[in-house]
C-alpha cells in the first residue's frame, strides 16, 4: 500500500497527534510564566486521561528552548515505587544530562608513584561526579539535593541560559506509589521552593491527573501558592473540527470527511482528543477499503462504540463491584454527572431510582474506593467528578434493559 493510504490518526498515550489542535492559549500561558524574572509560580498541567497533557507538555519543550531555557525531566508513570532517595537520584540524573553537555569539570587527582604529583583531569560534569558529590554532602536527602542543584547552577554558563525547566509527567505517581513513611512529593516541593527563594531559575512543570494538585497541597500547604494550574478540558468545537480535518488535508489522500461526518465525530468524541483520534482512525480504516477518494459520508457508529467500549472502558468496569456499579448508574443519571456532583445529590437521586437508596456514609465510603481505582476524583471543595472521559455514556449503555 502506498503511503497515502497510511492512517494518519494516532490514538495512544503520549502519541504525537498528526495535528495538534487548539491549546494555543495554554502555550501562551507557558510563555508568560517562562518570562518571570524570579520564579515564584510553577505550572501544573492537569486533566482527565486522554485529554492531551503529555503531548502538550512535549510542545512546551521547544517553547522553553526558544525562550532560552534548558529542559530536564522524565515520565514518572513507570515508577513502581517511589522513595525520597529514588526521586533524588532521578533529579540528579536529570540535571546531569544538562551539565554533562555544557560543563567541563576539573578534578585534581594525586598521581601514582613515590613522588606525589598532582594531575588535573577534565571531563564532562556527569552523573557519576554529581552523584559522588551528593553522597559526600552531609544532611538529609533534601539538603543534599539542594546542594547539588545549587552547585550545578553555579557552574552552568549562566549568561547564555535563562534557567532550567524540570518537567515531570504523571507526577501523581509520586504519591500514589510512594513507599511507606516516604514523602517524595514533599521533598520535591521543599527543594524547588527553597532554591527558587534563593533566586535560582529552576522552574517546575508537573503533569498529572486531577488528583495531583490536592495531593501537593496535602503534602505542603504552600503548594497552593507555588503553582499556576492549567486544567485541560476537551477541545472546543472549532479545535475538534481541526483535529479531525487537518490530518486529511495534510496527508494528500484525496479523501475528506463530509460536514455531517465531522459533526457526528465531534458529538461521539465529546471533543476529547483521545476519542477523536480513536474514532477517526476507525473511520479512516473503514473508508479506505471502500473508496480511494471522495467523501466520507457515514460513520459506523455502533461498531465503533462497541469497539471503544471493549478497548477503553470494559477493563475499568470489570474491576467494579455490583454495588459500585449500582452507584455509578445513579451517578450517570444525574444532570451534572459530566461536571461535578455531591454526595447529597447522589443520595437524593438514589432514593428516587432505586428500591433501596444509599445512605450518605455508604456513598462516601464507596466514592472513596472508586477514587482509589481511578474512576472518580474528589476536588478541593469536596465535590466529585467522574475521572474517565465519556464514562457516563458508557455506564448508561450498560443499563440492564
Ligand atoms: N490538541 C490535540 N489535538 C489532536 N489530538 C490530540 C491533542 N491532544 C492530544 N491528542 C491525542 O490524544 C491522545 C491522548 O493524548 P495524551 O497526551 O496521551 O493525553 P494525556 O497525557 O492527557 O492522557 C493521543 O492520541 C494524542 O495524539
Ligand atoms: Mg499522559
Amino acid at each position: 500500500m502506498s503511503s497515502q493510504y497510511e492512517n494518519p490518526f494516532r490514538p495512544g498515550a503520549g502519541h504525537k497527534p498528526p495535528y495538534l489542535a487548539g491549546r494555543t492559549s495554554e502555550q501562551d500561558e507557558m510563555k508568560r510564566y517562562l518570562a518571570q524574572s524570579v520564579i515564584t509560580q510553577n505550572i501544573i498541567l492537569t486533566g482527565l486521561r486522554g485529554v492531551g497533557k503529555t503531548v502538550l507538555l512535549e510542545t512546551f519543550r521547544p517553547i522553553a528552548f526558544e525562550a532560552g531555557w534548558l529542559w530536564a525531566g522524565a515520565d514518572l508513570s513507570e515508577a513502581a515505587s517511589v522513595t525520597e532517595n529514588a526521586l533524588a537520584t532521578r533529579i540528579v540524573a536529570d540535571i546531569s544530562l544538562v551539565t554533562s553537555a555544557l560543563v567541563e569539570y576539573e578534578q585534581t587527582r594525586l598521581g601514582l608513584g613515590f613522588v606525589q604529583t598532582e594531575q588535573i583531569i577534565r571531563q564532562p560534569l556527569n552523573f557519576e561526579i554529581l552523584r559522588a558529590k551528593y553522597e559526600s554532602t552531609p544532611g538529609l536527602v533534601a539538603d543534599k539535593l539542594k546542594a547539588i542543584l545549587e552547585f550545578a547552577w553555579s557552574v552552568l554558563p549562566q549568561s547564555r541560559i535563562k534557567g532550567i525547566v524540570f518537567a515531570y509527567d504523571e507526577a501523581q505517581n509520586l504519591s500514589d506509589h510512594s513507599s511507606k513513611g516516604q514523602y517524595p512529593l514533599a521533598l520535591l516541593l521543599e527543594v524547588f521552593q527553597s532554591l527558587q527563594r534563593k533566586g535560582l531559575p529552576y522552574f517546575l512543570v508537573l503533569t498529572g491527573l486531577p488528583t495531583l494538585f490536592p495531593k501537593l497541597v496535602e503534602a505542603r500547604t504552600y503548594a497552593e501558592r507555588m503553582f499556576h494550574i492549567i486544567f485541560l478540558k476537551q477541545l472546543d468545537e472549532a479545535a475538534s473540527k481541526e483535529a479531525i480535518e487537518k490530518p486529511f488535508e495534510n496527508s494528500g489522500c484525496g479523501m475528506v470527511f463530509s460536514p455531517e461526518t465531522v459533526k457526528q465525530i465531534i458529538k461521539m468524541s465529546g471533543g476529547y482528543p483521545y476519542f477523536i483520534q480513536y474514532i477517526c482512525k476507525e473511520v479512516f480504516d473503514v473508508w479506505i477499503t471502500r473508496a480511494s477518494s471522495g467523501q466520507i459520508s457515514a460513520v459506523p457508529e455502533k461498531d465503533i462504540i462497541r469497539k471503544l467500549d471493549t478497548d477503553f472502558f470494559q477493563g475499568r468496569w470489570s474491576k467494579v463491584t455490583d454495588r459500585q456499579r449500582e452507584l455509578l448508574q445513579v451517578i450517570a443519571g444525574l444532570d451534572t454527572c459530566d461536571d461535578e456532583f455531591t454526595v447529597q445529590e447522589i443520595v437524593v437521586e438514589s432514593r428516587e431510582v432505586l428500591d433501596k437508596g444509599f445512605s450518605a456514609s455508604h456513598v462516601n465510603q464507596m466514592l472513596g474506593s472508586l477514587s482509589e481505582s481511578g474512576l472518580v476524583f474528589k476536588n478541593r471543595l469536596g465535590r466529585y467528578s467522574l475521572a474517565v472521559p465519556l464514562l457516563s455514556q458508557f455506564i448508561r449503555r450498560q443499563r440492564i434493559p
